[in-house]
């Protein structure tokens, strides 16, 4: 094929790529916007395979149907709360494939120039640190191998700085004398090591920040990697694949009140014993359901608040059921979705799509916050950080400054989970014991089905 029709159908794939990104911004459009970056890979795909006189098909037809099959079951038998690990997986294969096509061509281009082995080199310090960084993560969130909780030993940071500027100087040798392949060895084996460093310290909880940074570099090493082959389709698609994680990370950082730097190196997501002791002191209102109930018939405007409780109890299914027993009865219900409830980006949003709650009943927290004042009952189910007043009244608050959503305002706030016990951040929620909140103590998907049943009656 002609290399301008090439560059031109390259064209095409990343404005597909930049439609689909847009697409993908409102859960109303992200499933076309999906599609359209579906087709534009597979211009992508189709143009460099005819572009680039392919001797034997038969590896890549094998490797396709390998890899189809294999992301078309795991596609299809994800469970929504093993999301993240996938996504950790994709991102280390993505990392993977840049480090093998750079490895090949530092040991088939021996007598390559200074800025063929400088990009060579960049791809493969990213490529690897992303593939081990990505598996570790992977380990994390499914308890496999390794605990979710932060792994610190002394002078942890000291021996990953040693490991960064220990490859930044092999990049810059090799840059010098570019001749000497046989420095990627040395490189790569840095860059496994960086990428376990740099994980193994963050807990659990945080992995999600981590796993949307890791995606940012497994498209930065895709970049790299485009330099390296003079394909402009891979510059561009892992430049706005590396953008947009590197946005994504900042809004969920955001959204936490922490700098990246906090979450990457304050070791945060071990629940403190105090808290619950703290916790157990003080009185608290406990209604039943049938209570619950009984407020809910009698308000006219209801907001439901999930968090992360809602995500383990898969309660999703029974709240979309007892928002429509409300909706039936002519009640205004409403959800309030915080940007980090739960445990990954946009959790609640496809939880609660998953169950066909209309999109028009999702609020963004500056939407529902402007509501809270004139809402008659606010049912939290398995939220606590993101309703936490401490955020905006305790200055010693691990969580001052992290925007929340000011259910207090409410004339009732019931809050449904098991135990008086923290969340995320391990610390104790000042609104269970505030006059107007009541807690119904249970699992999520329990109480909701409870609240539904006596609601019926
Ligand atoms: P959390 O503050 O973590 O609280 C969740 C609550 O759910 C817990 O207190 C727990 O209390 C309750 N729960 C657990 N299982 C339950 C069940 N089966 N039924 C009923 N309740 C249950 O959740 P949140 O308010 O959604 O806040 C999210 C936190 O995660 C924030 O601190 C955020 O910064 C952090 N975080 C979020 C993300 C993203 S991207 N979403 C990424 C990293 C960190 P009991 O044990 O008493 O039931």
């Amino acid at each position: 094929m002609n290399q301008q029709w090439i560059e031109l159908a390259y064209v095409a794939a990343a404005v597909l790529f930049i439609f689909a990104l847009k697409a993908m911004s409102s859960p109303r459009t992200a499933r076309r916007g999906n599609l359209i970056g579906a087709l534009g890979m597979l211009i992508a795909i189709v143009s460099t395979l005819l572009s680039r006189g392919v001797v034997s098909w038969h590896w890549i037809v094998i490797g396709l149907v390998l890899g189809s099959a294999i992301g078309a079951y795991l596609a299809t038998t994800v469970k929504m709360t093993g999301m993240p690990q996938m996504v950790a997986m994709f991102n280390g294969m993505g990392g993977l494939a840049s480090g093998l096509v750079v490895l090949v061509v530092a040991f088939s281009s021996w007598r390559m120039a200074s800025y063929t082995a400088f990009t060579v080199g960049v791809s493969t310090l990213i490529g690897w640190v992303t593939l081990t960084g990505s598996l570790v993560a992977f380990a994390k969130l499914q308890g496999f191998v390794l605990s979710g909780k932060p792994l610190l030993f002394p002078m942890q940071k000291l021996a990953n700085l040693g490991l960064l500027l220990g490859c930044v100087g092999l990049i810059a040798l090799w840059t010098c004398l570019p001749t000497w392949w046989w420095l990627v060895i040395p490189l790569l084996l840095m860059a496994c090591a960086l990428g376990i460093g740099f994980t193994i310290p963050i807990g659990g909880g945080d992995m999600p920040v981590v796993i949307s940074l890791l995606n940012s570099y497994s498209g930065l090493a895709a970049c790299a990697t485009g330099f390296v082959l003079g394909n402009s389709g891979l510059i561009i698609a892992g430049a706005l694949v590396g953008a947009s994680g590197i946005i994504l990370t900042r809004i969920m950082c955001a959204a936490m009140n922490r700098s990246l730097l906090n979450v990457l190196f304050a070791g945060v997501g071990v629940v403190t014993p105090a808290g619950e002791d703290q916790a157990e002191r003080k009185p608290v209102t406990s209604w039943t359901a049938q209570d619950a109930a009984i407020c809910l018939e009698n308000s006219s405007r209801v907001v439901i608040v999930p968090g992360y409780g809602m995500a383990v109890a898969q309660a999703q299914h029974a709240l979309r059921e007892l928002a429509d027993v409300l909706v039936e009865s002519g009640i205004d219900v409403t959800y309030g979705i915080h940007e980090v409830a739960g445990r990954m980006p946009g959790h609640m949003n496809v939880l609660l799509a998953e169950a066909d709650v209309p999109y028009e009943q999702l609020l963004d927290r500056q939407s529902v916050n402007s509501e809270f004042d004139h809402t008659d009952a606010v049912l939290v189910i398995g939220a606590n950080d993101v309703v936490n007043p401490a955020a905006r009244s305790d200055k010693t608050s691990p969580i001052y400054g992290m925007p929340i959503l000011d259910v207090d305002k409410a004339g009732t706030v019931m809050v449904c989970k098991r135990t008086l016990n923290p969340g995320f951040a391990g610390i104790d929620n000042e609104l269970f014991y505030q006059d107007n909140t009541a807690m119904i103590f249970g699992d999520a998907k329990k109480t909701v089905t409870e609240i539904i049943a006596a609601l019926k009656e």
